[in-house]
Parts: C-alpha cells; sequence; structure tokens
C-alpha cells in the first residue's frame, strides 16, 4: 500500500521528521531547562495532499488497518476526548486540532505515514508523527509558521489533545536540528545554537542501545515527576527549578524537607550543570571528555530521579566495564534507549559486551545502531 493505492491520485508533496536522541539535559525541559538533543537518520514521511471537504483522511504503513482513518475537521473541535479510540491517529488529528486551535486557516488532507523509528523505543516517534504531518499542512496551506512555533504546537498537541504531559524537547529536536550538530536548547524562550558534533572526525560513535522494554510516559510516573518538580519550585518561590543556579544548590535544598522532592530538585539542578559543562567540551574540540558527564548524568537520574530500570542501569554498567568513554538512559526512562559514547576501536568490543550482559541477565536481545546527528524535519520531494 501506498499514498495512490489508498487515495487513487498523487501526493502534492512528501515530508519528514527525524526521530532523536538526547545527548544530555534530562527531565530538565518541563523545568524551563536546557537539553542538547541530535536528529537520529530515522525518520517518519508523511505523502499529503489537501481535501476541501474538511475530511483528515489518515493511514500508516505500519499499522495493518485495512481502511484509512477518516476524521471530520469539526470533531476536533471537541479537544481529544471525542477522539480517545483511535490509537496513534490522535497524534496527526491532534496537531491538525492545534494549528486549527492557534488561528491557523488550514483544511482536510490525505495523509500516509511510512516510519523508521522505533516506536516505544523512547527516540520520540511521536514527534515524528507531530511534526511531519504539522509541517505537510503548514507547507499545503502556506501557513508560515516557524519551526519553533510548529514545534510549540506540535507539543500542545502531544499535552492538549492527546493527553501526554511532555515538555517541548522532541519536538524542537524533530523540527530544528541539523545534520552533524548536536541542538543546544534552552527550553524557557526556545533560543538555541547548532552545536558541531563530528563524531567520525574524532574517531568516536554514539552507539543507541534499544533495551526492547517499553515505556509509557503516560503511565503517571511521568507527570508524578514533573509535578515533584512544580511542587519544589513553589516551595523555592522560583519560576521553575531551572532559576536555581547550581552554586546554590546546598542552600536551596536545605529549604526543601521532603527528600524525595529534595532528589527531584538535586537531579534537575546537577543536570542543567551537566549540559553547560557538555557544551563547553564541545566548543573546546574535546568531545571524547564527554563520555563520563553522560556516566554521572545516569547515575542523577538513577539514583535521585529514580527514572531508570534495571536494562538501562545494565547498559551503562556494561558498556563502561567493556571500556566506553561513558553512557546513559536517553529520553523518558522507565525502559527505552540508552547511549554510548566509545571510541571507533572499541565498537565491537563494547557491543559485545552489551549483548552478553542482556543474555546473562535473561533480558530480550538487545538492539544496538549508531546516532549520526542527522537533519531536521523537511520537505522531500
Ligand atoms: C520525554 C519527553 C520530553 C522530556 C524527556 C525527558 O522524552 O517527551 O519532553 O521530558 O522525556 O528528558
Amino acid at each position: 500500500m501506498n499514498f495512490v493505492e489508498t487515495y487513487g491520485r498523487d501526493p502534492e508533496g512528501v515530508w519528514a521528521a527525524p526521530g532523536r536522541v538526547n545527548l544530555i539535559g534530562e527531565h530538565t525541559d518541563y523545568n524551563d531547562g536546557f537539553v542538547m538533543p541530535l536528529a537520529l537518520p530515522h525518520t517518519t514521511r508523511v505523502a499529503a495532499a489537501r481535501r476541501d471537504d474538511g475530511l483528515l483522511r489518515v493511514r500508516s504503513a505500519s499499522v495493518a488497518t485495512s481502511e484509512p482513518v477518516e476524521i471530520p475537521l469539526s470533531r476536533l473541535a471537541a479537544g481529544g476526548e471525542a477522539l480517545a479510540d483511535a490509537g496513534w491517529a490522535r497524534y496527526p488529528a491532534g496537531v491538525a486540532w492545534a494549528l486549527h486551535a492557534d488561528g491557523a486557516q488550514g483544511g482536510g488532507a490525505d495523509l500516509y505515514f511510512e516510519s523508521t523509528v522505533p516506536t516505544g523505543a523512547g527516540l520520540s516517534s511521536s514527534a515524528a508523527l507531530e511534526v511531519s504531518t504539522g509541517l505537510a499542512l503548514n507547507d499545503l496551506y502556506g501557513l508560515g509558521l516557524t519551526p519553533d512555533r510548529l514545534a510549540a504546537l506540535c507539543r500542545r498537541a502531544e499535552n492538549d489533545f492527546v493527553g501526554v504531559p511532555c515538555g517541548i524537547m522532541d519536538q524542537m529536536a524533530s523540527a530544528c536540528c541539523t545534520a552533524g550538530h548536536a541542538l543546544y536548547l534552552d527550553t524557557r524562550d526556545l533560543s538555541r545554537r547548532q552545536v558541531p558534533f563530528d563524531l567520525a572526525a574524532e574517531g568516536l560513535r554514539l552507539l543507541v542501545v534499544d533495551t526492547r522494554v517499553q515505556h509509557a510516559l503516560g503511565d503517571g510516573a511521568y507527570a508524578q515527576r514533573r509535578a515533584g518538580c512544580e511542587e519544589a519550585a513553589l516551595l523555592l518561590g522560583v519560576t521553575a527549578l531551572r532559576d536555581v543556579p547550581y552554586a546554590e544548590l546546598a542552600e536551596a535544598e536545605r529549604r526543601v524537607d521532603d527528600p524525595e522532592l529534595r532528589r527531584l530538585l538535586r537531579h534537575v539542578v546537577t543536570e542543567n550543570e551537566r549540559v553547560a559543562r557538555v557544551l563547553r567540551l564541545l566548543d573546546a574540540g574535546t568531545p571524547r571528555d564527554v563520555g563520563p558527564v553522560l556516566t554521572e548524568g545516569h547515575a542523577s537520574l538513577r539514583d535521585d530521579f529514580a527514572v531508570s530500570c534495571a536494562e538501562l542501569d545494565l547498559v551503562v554498567e556494561a558498556a563502561n566495564s567493556a571500556g566506553a568513554l561513558g553512557a546513559r538512559m536517553t529520553g523518558g526512562g522507565f525502559g527505552g534507549s540508552a547511549v554510548v559514547l566509545v571510541m571507533e576501536a572499541a565498537v565491537e568490543k563494547v557491543s559485545d559486551a552489551v549483548r552478553a550482559a542482556f543474555a546473562d541477565a535473561g533480558h530480550e536481545t538487545p538492539r544496538l545502531f549508531d546516532a549520526v546527528p542527522a537533519e531536521g524535519a523537511r520537505r522531500v520531494a
């Protein structure tokens, strides 16, 4: 199946949006903090054409449904509740809803999706789906949205239509990353800088290890961390935990009695400092030194923020014992993927060690691949 076979006509164009891994800056985005993701070569592609009857029709090559899902745009006004049982189709529908709610003069469309972004692996397949939809509608209807505005609307779709309380990192990464760079992003005002991250030139590789443990951000644990951070910020009298300077962490910790909230505070403040450190190392042309900062970040996510799991901890432990420069979980946690920074010469040894450790522990075989910083969302045909 493809667009032509599904809809009986040619598409007007094809758009692609990538998944991402985050190098550093985890669980900082909903604290107005700093992140540094990079786009993966894996993308969601959407072939699309306008419709003038107010109907949105969506179909995905990876979902075995016999008919395309048909959604009258008029039904979207009621919000996500009206489509609660529409599964993956809620994401593109949510984007159409968010564009409309923002005053965009869009209309109906036929959309056909194909994706190489692994789902449920913490690699932002949802953001790729949203951003590809948003970019297609933006171009088809000449909406003139900038990439960061588009990312903000895609996030709104996920928060307010689908009902997942994510931050803005994934949508910004998918919309704004460029090849060969990591994206240094201030999630408060969306100011950003493309930071050269040429792994090959340094004899380095960034491996992604998909543990194949499925996570579900919507399952409450993510929302609960988020609420805890907001509570800590309120206690400290700041807008968001980003406003607690690293130099004042000890003092801030003394003012938070609840040990759990104190640990959340500590992670966010130290993680923002780690982003600053990684930025300095990349700017100084010493990316190898980033390794230990990644491992430090993992310990903080495991011990303070408590969002890791046995499989992710095992990747980090096995990779580092076999000679990796550093490793950490990436994304929301509770499963999903880890990133491992490793010298070219040690790739095989480290990969074998991770696979062997998983086999010994009786875990499912992990999936390993290279993260080569790729370009963000764009029109491809
Ligand atoms: C998920 C969310 C992001 C971010 C990360 C944790 O990927 O979608 O907004 O909060 O978790 O850094």
